[in-house]
């Protein structure tokens, strides 16, 4: 694919990966993903926007070509996550008069990562700009974007944030707008889980920032541009905040029918109670799936029979996966099945603590769901339904 121009003088000149399948070789990609760079002509300076991942470096240069770019006097590197800083040394090969700019953590980054000689950079600090003539740019340090190197830059005449991956989405598309709205939100909230959901807080505070800035058009690294950039801010606001929906995930993984049978029962139950639920099983779904799930949700509940004394590893897996994406869900607790006795509750419950969630009381039956059991499970929709509706940051209705 071709650059695209954005405006006069500003161009898209990245690259759609509309094979790729796995990023952090953990991360499904469903439909592929971008690199995006720009391209700023100004009347006295010509600036590089970020590059691309390294395997598609050979796209980047020709798009360079096609436009006639003889000469490159700086590249911006607002984020040194090789999938933006990989073709680096390649374009400083091809342009070696051109100067890295950057902040100093994500320069110290590019000197480890990619083995950047000290002579090629120029340090930027917050709220610092450059002058490219006709155009000024602005940077935004911004750490924990999802990394502590992130920075943004503001086009001033332009009104054109670019964010790197702040606001993306994993879209391979020959769309260059986000027009295709819920798909472009879909995949948006999916990367907002898989990548950022850990740095809710940081995140909440930048975005306060940015409410001083005149932003008509946000420019990732990853996805559609949003020429409507109140949308995803607003999109990203909801995400962020501390308000939870009246929703319950329950992540599963059952062996011979047990614990499908506890959670079934659940699910009913909670539904009947008023309660949105969506059962996740997890020898079926994918982390992605997960992550998006774990947004919104008031609860988690993690259902797991007993293996060799454990639970099984899909939902220690998981676990995990929650404990490392921090999400804002108030209460958590486990429900499963066992057939000798272990430590499953033990061992889920310590994997959760680190987060601010309440634990509330488990319901792990010997064997298959009799009476008993289904009474325990009603008792525990009756408390979630209690505690929902009891908590002020529970999203009624
Ligand atoms: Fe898309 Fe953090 O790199």
């Amino acid at each position: 694919m071709t650059y695209r121009e954005i405006t006069h003088g500003l161009y898209w000149v990245g690259a759609n990966d509309w094979d790729r399948r796995l990023f952090d070789e953990l991360i499904p990609l469903p439909d592929g993903t971008s690199y995006n760079a720009y391209l700023i002509r100004g009347s006295k300076k010509t600036v590089l926007i970020d590059t691309v991942d390294p395997t598609k470096e050979t796209e980047l240069l020709e798009n360079l070509r096609s436009l006639g770019i003889a000469s490159l006097d700086y590249v911006v590197v607002n984020h040194a996550e090789q999938d933006h800083s990989g073709a680096i040394p390649c374009i400083l090969k091809e342009f070696p008069e051109a100067k890295v700019i950057t902040n100093e953590k994500c320069r110290e980054f590019l000197r480890s990562l990619l083995m950047l000689p000290e002579n090629v950079f120029s340090v930027v600090k917050d709220g610092d700009t450059l002058s490219l003539g006709d155009r000024t740019l602005e940077f935004l340090i911004t750490p924990w974007v999802h990394w502590p190197d992130t920075m943004l830059t503001y086009l001033r005449e332009d009104q054109l944030l670019f964010t790197c991956d702040f606001f993306g989405s994993h879209l391979a598309t020959s769309d260059l707008y986000a027009r295709e709205r819920m798909r472009v939100y879909e995949a948006a909230k999916r990367y907002y889980a898989e990548i950022m959901m850990p740095f809710r807080v940081s995140i909440k505070n930048h975005l306060e920032r940015l409410k001083k800035y005149e932003i008509r058009t946000i420019a990732t690294s990853h996805g559609p541009i949003w020429d409507d950039p109140q949308s995803i801010i607003d999109a990203y606001t909801g995400w962020v905040s501390d308000q939870v929906e009246n929703e319950v995930i329950i992540a599963y993984v059952s062996m011979h029918g047990s614990t499908k049978k506890m959670v079934d029962h659940l699910v009913d139950g909670l539904i009947q109670r008023g309660i949105k639920v969506k059962p996740l099983n997890l020898t079926v779904t994918d982390v992605g799936e997960l992550a998006k799930s774990l947004v919104d949700a008031a609860t988690i509940v993690i259902g797991t029979p007993t293996v060799i004394s454990n639970p099984h590893p899909s939902a220690v897996c998981a676990a995990h996966l929650i404990r490392v994406l921090r999400p804002k869900a108030r209460y958590a607790t486990v429900i499963g099945s066992y057939g000798w006795g272990g430590k499953t509750v033990q061992v889920i419950t310590e994997l959760l603590s680190v987060s601010s969630m309440k634990f509330l009381d488990p319901v792990i039956l010997k064997g298959y769901p009799a009476d008993e059991g289904y009474a325990a499970l009603d008792v525990l929709a009756d408390t979630i339904a209690q505690k929902h509706e009891q908590d002020p940051l529970v999203i009624k209705g």
